[in-house]
């Protein structure tokens, strides 16, 4: 049976599109109070297409005028209605033209032609162009466009759009034109339009074959000294797309710019990236180290989209993960290549584990290439970006470096120019492989994280090791039995001397991940053994190495096995794996103390690890601050919710106690760890330098929390810092810590030297809206009415209110249900002004389900929300699969 919600597309339903349109001029006019666009479209019905009537979709547009090889219609001749112009007739070939009028100065959706700021810039992922004029608005419809802008030369000075400027000229004493054009085919959802009063920084890159290419980022002129760290990204992101996909630019000229209002971290349109000002502009005084290594990955992502999504883009959007998945996979290497590969790893990992995880086993589950949705903008998610980029990452496992690369080469050859679909790339790596990945679609089509339950055996007089695999899926909406997936399960066996050497075999090959040899397991049925001849003693398992793939596993470690792991161990990875499940397993005893009254106290064996992790300097300083850092309240939560339900409020007071255990317990090899890691040359984002200020601040937290007399080690910290992440660690923990005095008055002191960065004011938001004190609700209502918050902003709207909701769990699931119609009144509001980011805001009430005792209250606003009158597509899909009957549901 199908999904009956109205609305709902099925990709099952997918056909090519009746017209192809070889060039598209568009005409913009733009002014104060709207845009007037003119459009011609070179229009071809394709040969197996009967039907002489031609349908184009239009959204919010007031249509002037349409003509039909320069006739104008009547209004016989078409209709128009809410989402779509129908003309009834038209000639096999022929040129229509339309003219629209727009309101970018009232489009608070962010989509199509809007403002932010004196600038007019466009968004037009996904069907955003359809926004701007009437139009074949799908992906496999390319075109080439030539685009003309006129615009006050006084505010606009800049007119930008794809390809290359053609020309410019005055049009009278105010107005001005620019002409550009695009020679490479595209879809409508790359075209950009940006109109402003902007200053620009200005490189060059040469490519492999010697061809120059001019780069420009445009900013607001106060933001020229914030360009230089996305400049060099992109220099390095260009050089290391030759270097290790063999891909060159294809364009003279590279363009980025900066815009305030924006939905997501970037966008790809040809030759003209446009970035959200917070994933581009940086500099030490103002960004963190993680802000740096966003800006850096974010540029690299959005420039390894031009071949990995824009020469070879998607078919339809179910297809959405073929450009996500594998542009995050490119710009997971390149961030790995550029910094610490073991610490990418697990922040991969954590990501995945603790938010897409969560995604996969509630309401929202898809698989990686969804079948059906209402709106495609709630498919730009963890699972088809995150799991994605897993999936692809997998391929390269089973078919190694070299075999991969020639997949990648064969794809690119093979569909230049075409818009294809994950089928097509799976493919291209099969033929360029030899490789059967039959099987291992499965990753494509079967939504829900595997299981995988290992089970060993020693036998000490044959010296034979076996080790028992069995996998399983949970059911998902619209899934409920599950074929097995291939697997690479990564691992080794760790013996009382170090790391043993592994035999390969038919089932276990030898590896390369991360300049590392590894044992890869093809797993790929519901139970299989793996043996392992002359074995000395029983060895320890290392499993799953460098995270191989996207599945929860479960094997009994003893407490000290894990001791073993975490200290002895050839990967980063299980380290610190080991290291989140000792700790688990310390938390959880100590939760169950807690709820039978028992006193409470820590396992020795934690405390002494901690120890040699502190004291131990050979090991990357990056990594043991991974290490340390205890795992978060909302993966302790996804954890508990598979065990019947979390408990916010103990998760939060165990964890807080087992932080004050450790930093007491600690607390001197903290303290010389904290003055040993101080940098005394300039601020640089270097590996190295980053490594050292995130165990160094890591240290800093935790004395904190041990002792309130470190508050002013950390005052101290915050007066002298010399670059954001210091000051903001510092801020932190005194925020987190301090009495209402000393943290109301930094945080002023904060506020006062630093209202005039936007960036900044932002940090100062999520600070605030994560702090976990019983005042936290009315700090963020006071502060939704402060100067410096817009509802129309969305970096403001996630900064307080999206950092409430994920990242304050025990305020936003306080008892009396406060927290949930905080976030209801916000969605409800941005409900009308900017579906999407409502409905992404409104995520965390969708995991109703896993909290105990909360339940009703979450479900409540929800069906509050669903009785809303004129709900959003967006919100309405999310809030009506929310509500729906559990996982298990019906075959589709
Ligand atoms: N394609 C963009 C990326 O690189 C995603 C994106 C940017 C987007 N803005 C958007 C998607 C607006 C939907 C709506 O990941
Ligand atoms: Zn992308």
């Amino acid at each position: 049976m199908r999904d009956d919600n109205p609305g709902t597309i099925h990709l099952e339903d997918y056909r090519p599109p009746a017209y192809q349109i070889s060039r598209t001029d568009l005409h913009f006019e733009l002014s104060e109070d709207c845009a007037v666009v003119t459009s011609t479209l070179q229009l071809q019905r394709e040969e197996d297409q009967s039907k002489d009537s031609l349908q184009l979709q239009g959204e919010q547009l007031e249509l002037l005028s349409v003509k039909v090889d320069g006739r104008e219609l009547t209004g016989e001749e078409y209709r128009v209605d809410d989402d779509a112009l129908l003309i009834h007739t038209v000639p096999v070939r022929c040129a229509i033209e339309c003219r629209t009028r727009i309101r970018p100065q009232e489009n608070t959706a962010l989509s199509g032609l809007y403002r932010s700021g004196g600038l007019f810039c466009t968004q037009c992922e996904a069907e955003g162009f359809r926004r701007i004029t009437y139009y074949l608005d799908r992906p496999d419809v390319m075109s080439v466009f030539t685009v003309t802008v006129d615009a006050e030369q006084r505010r606009y000075p800049v007119l930008l759009s794809n390809g290359n400027l053609k020309e410019t000229f005055v049009l009278d004493e105010s107005r001005h034109r620019a002409i550009w054009h695009d020679p490479h085919p595209k879809p409508a959802y790359l075209f950009a339009l940006v109109a402003g009063d902007l200053a620009y920084v200005e490189d060059h890159f040469r490519t492999a074959s010697h061809r120059d290419i001019r780069l420009r980022i445009y900013v607001e002129e106060k933001d020229l000294d914030k360009c230089g760290h996305a400049m060099e990204s992109l220099k390095r992101a260009m050089r290391w797309d030759e270097e290790v996909y063999g891909r060159e630019y294809d364009l003279d000229i590279f363009n980025i710019v900066a815009v305030d209002d924006f939905n997501m971290g970037a966008m790809e349109n040809k030759g003209l990236n446009i970035f959200n000002a917070s994933c581009v502009l940086c500099n030490p005084e103002v960004t963190t180290d993680a802000g740096f290594q966003r800006v850096e990955s974010i540029v690299a992502h959005e420039y390894f989209h031009n071949w990995s999504g824009n020469r070879v883009t998607c078919r339809d959007w179910f297809q959405l993960s073929l450009k996500e998945g594998f542009t995050v996979f490119r710009d997971g290497q390149f961030s790995s290549d550029m910094g610490s590969p073991t610490v990418k790893r697990i922040e991969d990992a954590n990501l995945l584990r603790t938010a897409q995880f969560a995604e996969d086993a509630g309401p929202m589950a898809h698989p990686v290439r969804p079948e059906s949705c209402i709106e495609i903008n709630n498919f730009y998610t963890l699972t088809v970006y995150e799991k994605g980029a897993e999936v692809v990452r997998m391929i390269h496992t089973l078919l190694g470096a070299e075999s991969f690369r020639r997949g990648s080469d064969l794809y690119f050859e093979r569909h230049d120019g075409q818009a294809v679909t994950c089928e097509d790339f799976v493919r291209a790596m099969e033929d360029a492989s030899g490789v059967d990945l039959t099987q291992f679609r499965n990753w494509y089509s079967q939504a829900g994280t595997p299981e995988l339950d290992i089970n060993d055996e020693y036998d000490a007089s044959a010296r034979r090791y076996t080790l028992t695999v069995e996998q399983s899926c949970p059911p998902t909406p619209g899934q409920s039995e599950k074929p097995p997936f291939v697997i690479p399960l990564a691992m080794g066996l760790l013996g009382r001397e170090g790391n043993l050497a592994l035999p390969s075999s038919e089932r276990i090959r030898q590896t390369e991940i991360g300049n590392k040899t590894h044992a890869v397991l093809t797993v790929d049925r519901l139970r299989q053994s793996f043996i392992f001849e002359g074995i000395p003693d029983r060895p320890v398992p290392s499993l799953l190495r460098g995270f191989s793939a996207p599945v929860r596993l479960r094997y009994h470690y003893s407490r000290d096995d894990l001791c073993a792991l975490m200290r002895g161990d050839s990967d980063g990875f299980v380290r610190w794996d080991a290291a989140q499940s000792l700790a688990i397993e310390v938390l959880t005893e100590m939760g169950q103390q807690v709820v039978s009254g028992e006193s409470v106290d820590i396992d020795a064996r934690l405390t002494s690890a901690w120890v040699d992790l502190l004291n131990d300097d050979s090991l990357d300083a990056a990594m043991v601050a991974e290490m340390l850092r205890l795992p978060s309240e909302e993966y302790l939560a996804e954890l508990a919710s598979r065990r019947g339900g979390a408990d916010v409020d103990l998760i939060h007071q165990v964890r807080d106690a087992l932080c004050l255990q450790l930093g007491r317990s600690v607390q001197g090899d903290l303290l010389s760890r904290y003055g040993d890691l101080a940098i005394d040359r300039p601020y640089k984002p270097d590996a190295q330098q980053i490594a050292r200020r995130s165990l160094r601040n890591t240290c800093l937290s935790y004395l904190v929390s041990s002792d309130a007399a470190f508050l002013d080690l950390a005052t101290e910290q915050y007066r002298a810092a010399s670059n954001m992440t210091d000051r903001i660690s510092a801020l932190r923990a005194i925020a987190f810590h301090g009495e209402d005095d000393l943290r109301d008055g930094i945080l002023e002191n904060f506020y006062q030297n630093w209202r005039h960065e936007v960036l900044v004011v932002n940090q100062w938001l999520q600070v605030q809206a994560a702090i976990p004190d019983d005042q936290a609700l009315s700090r963020v209502e006071a502060l939704m009415s402060h100067a410096e918050f817009d509802l129309h902003n969305p970096n403001n709207v996630r900064a307080l209110v999206g950092t409430f909701a994920n990242q304050n769990p025990v305020n936003f699931h306080r008892s009396d249900g406060a927290g949930y119609r905080l976030l209801g009144s916000v969605v409800t509001e941005l409900n009308r002004i900017n579906p999407q980011i409502a409905s992404r805001l409104l995520l965390p009430l969708t995991r109703w389900r896993n909290y105990r005792g909360r339940k009703d209250m979450m479900r409540a606003e929800l069906e509050r929300l669903a009785a809303q009158p004129d709900l959003s597509p967006d919100v309405f899909e999310i809030v009506s699969k929310s509500l729906r009957e559990s996982a298990p549901a019906r075959m589709n």
